[in-house]
């Protein structure tokens, strides 16, 4: 029997991978130091797709206990989750970032060499980016970083390029999500963010369920159609979706290819309060604010590469991102911590 390896597998985005997997018949291991998330998700998954994964707790910076993991089972592939997400959290702990997210990258890599697993998807991000020129943004547009957590996203993207440049014959693909929002449909998985959220559907939705009294919109004079900043928000199901084929491509795929998940849509911060509001109809208080520092006016994908490689492309639709992130926030007004 043969295992797909998912580090960071009880997060918000492993979770739902983690059920997109079971539900196609691969046999799931989550190795996840619970820095972020908890056992509940997984034992949710397990539930929804009536079938067992098995749930491991560890750090990828500790060396030993990925090789056990890779002694004791038969691993095909790694789809790599694990790092540390918070923007503004990497500015004040830059060691503690590159540490989690780059040198547990290294590691990660070489315990696969060791054990001849060379097939590895990387969750990087539209954060490497930067501040780009033009949208929407294809994989060939430049890279940079404006930050130590955009910076480890970058450093790793360069390691794993440079691994592949030395070795061949792995088969790496680097998926860079653009803006993940909603949840499974059964409300019973979710995004738990820890404290205030950063992002703006946690954040959304946390004042429609009355925890925050409003929110604040950051910048309503950005050179967009309406003012506010503009984002390619996708599905986390839809996003899911795209592990699987990115695992199927690699069965018979060398070498390295960068690949954007996205919709190929922007939609503004109005957009989404308005859409939150009226599909769920559920009042959302806001007020505009003064721009975030570091934020950009507007971000979304060319998502051709994906249906041309993977055969993926985004089908949910606003409405769905909208009702499903409510009802998980609805049913899990805690997340995980609390939930009825
Ligand atoms: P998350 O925090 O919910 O999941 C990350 C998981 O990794 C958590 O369960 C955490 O406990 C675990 N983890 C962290 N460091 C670890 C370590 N050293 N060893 C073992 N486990 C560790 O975040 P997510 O939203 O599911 O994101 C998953 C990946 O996708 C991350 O690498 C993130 O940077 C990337 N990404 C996320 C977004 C987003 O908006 N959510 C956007 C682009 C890229
Ligand atoms: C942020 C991160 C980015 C990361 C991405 C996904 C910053 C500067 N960038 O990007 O590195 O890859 O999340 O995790 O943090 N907004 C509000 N009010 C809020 C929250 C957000 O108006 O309370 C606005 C923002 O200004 C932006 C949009 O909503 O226009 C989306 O914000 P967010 O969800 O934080 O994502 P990004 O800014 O794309």
């Amino acid at each position: 029997m043969t295992y797909i390896l998912l580090t960071g597998g009880a997060g918000y985005i492993g979770s739902h991978t983690a059920l997109a997997l079971l539900r196609a018949g691969y046999q799931v291991i989550s190795f996840d130091n619970y820095s972020n998330s908890s056992t509940t998700a997984l034992q949710r998954v397990a539930q929804l797709a009536n079938s067992n994964i098995i749930t491991l707790s560890g750090d990828i910076r500790d060396e030993a206990a990925l090789s056990a993991v890779f002694r004791q089972y038969q691993i095909s592939a790694v789809v790599h989750f694990a790092g540390l997400k918070a923007v503004g959290e990497s500015t004040e702990m830059p060691l503690h970032y590159y540490d989690n997210n780059v040198a547990g990258t290294v590691t990660l890599c070489r315990v696969m060499r060791e054990f001849k697993v060379k097939k590895l998807v990387f969750s990087s991000s539209a954060t490497v980016y930067g501040d780009a020129k033009t949208v929407p943004i294809d994989e060939t547009a430049p890279r940079s970083a404006t930050n130590p957590y955009g910076q480890s996203k970058l450093m790793i993207e360069h390691i794993l390029e440079d691994l592949v440049k030395a070795e061949p014959d792995w088969g790496i693909t680097l998926l860079r999500y653009f803006n993940p929002v909603g949840a499974d449909s059964s409300g019973q998985i979710g995004e738990d963010p820890n404290g205030i959220p950063n992002n703006l559907m946690p954040f959304i939705s946390q004042v429609a369920v009355g925890k925050r009294d409003k929110l604040s919109i950051f910048g309503d004079d950005y050179p967009t159609p309406d003012g506010t900043g503009v984002r390619d928000y996708i599905h986390v199901v839809d996003l899911a979706a795209g592990h699987l084929k990115a695992l199927q491509y690699l069965e018979s795929q060398q070498g390295i290819e960068a690949i954007n998940l996205g919709t190929g849509t922007g939609y503004s911060v109005l957009d989404m309060v308005k859409a939150f509001s009226s599909v769920n109809k559920v009042a959302v208080p806001y007020q505009i604010a003064p721009r975030r520092p570091g934020d950009i006016a507007s971000c979304y994908a060319r998502p051709d590469k994906a249906l041309k490689l993977l055969g993926w492309q985004a089908e949910k639709t606003l409405e769905d991102m909208v009702r499903d992130s409510w009802r998980w926030q609805r049913q899990n007004p805690n997340g995980y911590g609390n939930s009825n």
